[in-house]
């Protein structure tokens, strides 16, 4: 059984697949290995990656369809999907918009396509944002935390609407943390 591990050159990436290996698992991990930072940094990780039998890597855009799809087809022991890859920061946002929309929004969707080919399928995970904190007041933060980035929006909004929708997004994004945090954590913590 192998767990398909998105952006595992990256910082968050890196960090749960050696968590994963340690405990025995084998992950295949995907990663376009961009130059938003570094690429030294990133490859480095990965030698650290490779070192372990259990990893298998292809340097892959997350929304190349018919590369992701290949892939899929190609590793019948898959049986879930951890989704990290992603354009993170805001700054970069006004240099280069497409990269954005390609590996947050058509990436994403790529691997939920691409998660419906994998038979016997037993979860997929993904990362938000950290910005869900915002208005958070408490520190530090927790996954327990009940966070509102849009309180004011919420707010300023008629009816239960709005609010339903950021409980929905927020107890996602909880569910998800949590979700890494279990796998990064040592099980007896
Ligand atoms: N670091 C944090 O504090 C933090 C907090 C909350 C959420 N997150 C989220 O967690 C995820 C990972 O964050 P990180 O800090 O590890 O970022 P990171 O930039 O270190 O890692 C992302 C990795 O994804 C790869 N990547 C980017 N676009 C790709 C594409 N189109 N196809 C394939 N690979 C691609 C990059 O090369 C990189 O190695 C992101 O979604 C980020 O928004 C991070």
């Amino acid at each position: 059984m192998s767990i398909l591990l998105t952006g595992a050159a990256g910082f968050i990436g890196f960090h749960v697949a050696k968590a994963l290996l340690d405990r025995g698992e084998r992950v295949v991990g995907i990663d376009n290995l961009n130059d938003y930072y570094d690429v030294r940094l990133k490859e480095a990780r990965l030698d650290l990656l490779r070192a372990d039998p259990g990893f298998a890597f292809a340097k892959l855009d997350v929304a190349d369809r018919d590369g992701i799809l290949a892939l899929v087809e190609g590793h019948r022991d898959l049986r879930s999907i951890i989704h990290l890859a992603a354009q993170a920061g805001v700054r970069y946002s006004l240099e280069n918009p497409y990269a954005y929309v390609d590996a947050n929004v058509m990436g994403t969707l790529v691997m939920f396509e691409a998660a419906r080919r994998i038979e016997r399928l037993t979860g997929i995970t993904y990362a938000s944002s950290s910005s869900v904190y915002g208005a958070n007041r408490q520190q530090p933060f927790s996954v327990e935390d009940r966070v509102a980035a849009f309180q004011g929006t919420a707010e300023s909004l008629p009816g239960d609407a709005a609010d339903r929708l950021v409980d929905v997004v927020m107890n996602l994004e909880n569910h998800v943390v949590s979700d890494i945090a279990e796998i990064v954590l040592p099980r007896s913590a």
